[in-house]
This record gives structure tokens, sequence and C-alpha cells, in this order.
């Protein structure tokens, strides 16, 4: 059953996917004060996190309040059983309806509670991160972390609707932001040039976070997740292209700790070169995609002692074989999977 939850005055761009493990409706440039009268009264309850509720609860809707901790550390099974007991305790039936509002945490977290809550109950989201709003809440991947293991127990599963507000961002931390904007520079590399264009001729506006500019660049950003979604929800082909920056990001999130977006622009930055090397991709592109990435404030170097960096990429679980997908760049706004062999990959590392 879905329902029409456009009810904004505001001008909102809608965006429909549809995945194989169900029907997704992102609205862009909704507003968080817009919701109740979109959502079932007497059977919403929203899921979120203090920091968030801190920054934007006298815009929540009045429905009951879910909290759970904050970060990383609160994306465990420990926290889903306190969530499930919440619903309980709430009196939550199949008619219910889980909102909710906050990063990329609680809408992995909230997903999979609500898609397994009475083996499963209506849910929607409301990113307040500028990642949970062009990545996390896109895809229908819904997850828990364990022993360390990132997103290692979930499902897939589609929120029914998602509401990205751009004004929810202005309370976000400035590094957070940059995380995000690492994401939306990645669907321009890999998909859009407009895109690659737009944020480098809006540049200010989107770093002054101008709630018209963010909606754009989140609704271009979101139109392109989503299309690579619809063709590829599970990630045998096509949505290994989303992965431009990652495989080599991840390597250094591993080994120095950095935070996700910012190792994902060094990673772009690689994949960019590298790309050049093995002649894929002319200089003057891989130089301006990596003079865009360095203007938002992001890195663009390697970072990490090389062997750590060589041992992680060995032990990325996409790896097939003696070979990693790679994506490479045949232009700004065009990806390329490409098997590459771990030796050929460590010796231009060291050339790099
Ligand atoms: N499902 C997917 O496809 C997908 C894709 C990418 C990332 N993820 C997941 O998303 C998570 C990261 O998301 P994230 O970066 O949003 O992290 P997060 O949810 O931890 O949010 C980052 C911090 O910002 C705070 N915050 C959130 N909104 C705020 C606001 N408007 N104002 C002030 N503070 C605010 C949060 O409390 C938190 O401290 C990871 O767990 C990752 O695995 C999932
Ligand atoms: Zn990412």
């Amino acid at each position: 059953m879905m329902t029409n939850f456009q009810t904004s005055q505001h001008p909102m761009k809608t965006i429909d996917i549809d995945g194989r493990s169900g029907r997704s409706t992102i609205y862009v440039g909704a507003r968080l004060d817009d919701l109740p009268a979109a959502l079932p009264p007497d059977r919403t309850v929203i899921v979120t996190d203090p920091v968030v509720r801190q920054a934007l609860g006298d815009r929540f809707p009045s429905f009951p309040v879910v909290e759970i901790g904050t970060g990383e550390a609160a994306k465990t099974l420990d926290t889903l059983a306190t969530v499930y007991r919440r619903f309980i305790g709430l009196g939550l039936g199949r008619d219910s309806f889980v909102l909710a509002i906050g990063g990329g945490v609680v809408c992995d977290l909230a997903g999979f509670a609500a898609a397994t809550y009475l083996r499963g109950v209506r849910f929607g989201f409301a990113p307040t991160t500028l990642l949970a709003q062009v990545d996390a809440s896109v895809g229908g991947k819904n997850g828990v972390n364990i022993d360390g293991y990132k997103n290692m127990v979930g499902l897939f599963a589609q929120p029914e609707a998602v509401w990205c507000d751009p004004t929810v961002l202005a309370s976000l931390p400035p590094r957070e932001i940059g995380c995000g904007m690492a994401e939306i520079i990645k669907h321009g590399a890999i998909a859009d040039l407009k895109l690659i264009e737009r944020l480098e001729s809006r540049r200010e506006a989107a770093l002054a976070l101008d709630p018209g500019v963010m909606a754009d660049l989140v609704e271009r950003s979101v139109r392109i997740k989503a299309a690579v979604v619809a063709r590829d929800e599970r990630e045998s082909g096509e949505r290994r292209q989303l992965n431009f920056g990652h495989t080599f990001g991840h390597a250094v999130e591993k080994v120095t700790g950095a935070p996700h977006g910012e190792a994902v622009a060094r990673g772009m930055a690689l994949a960019a070169r590298l790309s050049c090397e093995l002649g894929t991709l002319p200089e003057a592109d891989a130089g301006r995609l990596i003079d865009l990435i360095a203007s938002y404030g992001l890195p663009t170097g390697i970072d990490g002692a090389p062997e750590a960096l060589i041992d992680a990429l060995a032990k990325d679980k996409k790896r097939a074989g003696d070979r990693v997908h790679f994506v490479l760049l045949e232009s700004l706004g065009r990806a390329v999977v490409q098997p590459i062999p771990l030796a050929v990959l460590e010796k231009e590392f060291h050339r790099l």
C-alpha cells in the first residue's frame, strides 16, 4: 500500500525507486515541519538519536520518540533489541509506521527494526545528514554492525517514503557536510557531468548550505543512485560503480581511522590518477576532479603506510580472487569497472 505523502507548500521534487525489495518515493525539498499531515496519526513512532533530537526536536511531529545512542557504536544488535522492546511497550501493531529522523546510523538501524518487527511494518526516513540524504536513505540497504564488522547483518527493504529537508543541514558540523559532499562528487564523477559543473559553479552557495542549491545537488545525486539501484539493487554489476573511490577509501579508513567521506575523497583522487595511468581518462579530467574535491575542503593525497594500505586492499570483501573490482573513469560522468590484479595496484601505488 503506497500513500501519496506530498503535502508540503514548498517546491518538492519527487523521485521514485523501483527496487526488487519494494518501491520508495523520495521527496527532495520537503520540510520536517510538514510531516504530521502525511503520517498516520496515533500509529506513528519516531526513532532518532539525542544529538538530532537536541538540534531538531522542536520541529519533530508530535509522535512518541524512541532514542538510540549516537554514532556508529550504537548500530548494534543490542540497540536493535531495545528498540523492539520500546515498540512492544508502545503497543505498536502491524498498522504502525516507523519514522527515522537522523543520520545514516539511525536510518540503517530503524529501517532494519521496522522491516523485521512483526515481520515488517511500514517505515520512512527523514535523513538529517547530507550523507544520509544522498546515500544512506537511497537504495534499500538496512542493517547493523557486529563485533567490529560493519553492516554485517541486515536486509534489503525500501522505505516507503524519504523526506529530504535541506534546512535540517544547518546544524551539521562542517566535517559532516564535507563527507556528504564527497558522495555527491562521486555521483557526478560516475554518471553526471552536469552535476560536476553545478558543484563547480555553485560552490560558495553550496558550502553556505543555501537550501535551494542544496536541494538541487541532493536531487541530482539521489537520481543517480536511484537509477543505478533500480537496475541493480543487489550489486551484481552496475551498482559496483557506486564504489568509485571506495576500494581505496575503505583501506584508508581502516588504516588511518579517517572519516568515511574524507577517505573516499582520497580514494577518488587516487582512482582518477590511476585511470590516467591505465589510459582510460585524460589528464585534464583527472586534474579537474581533483581540484573540485580540494575546493570542497576535502583531502586528495594518499595517506597511510603503503604496506598497510595494500594489506587492507587485499582483505577487501569485494575482492575476486587476486583481482579487485576497481572503478575507473572514462570521462567526468562516465565510470567503468575493471578487475585489476592486486599486483598491478600495488605497483601503481608505489609510483603514485
Ligand atoms: N544504507 C546505505 O546504503 C548506507 C550508505 C552509506 C552509509 N550508510 C551508513 O550510514 C552511517 C553514516 O551515516 P552518517 O554520516 O549520517 O552518520 P551518523 O548517523 O552517525 O550522523 C553523524 C553525526 O551527526 C549527528 N547529526 C545528524 N543529523 C544532524 C543534524 N541535522 N544536526 C546536527 N547533528 C546531526 C548525529 O547525531 C551523529 O553524531 C554508517 O553507519 C554507514 O554504514 C549506509
Ligand atoms: Zn561512501
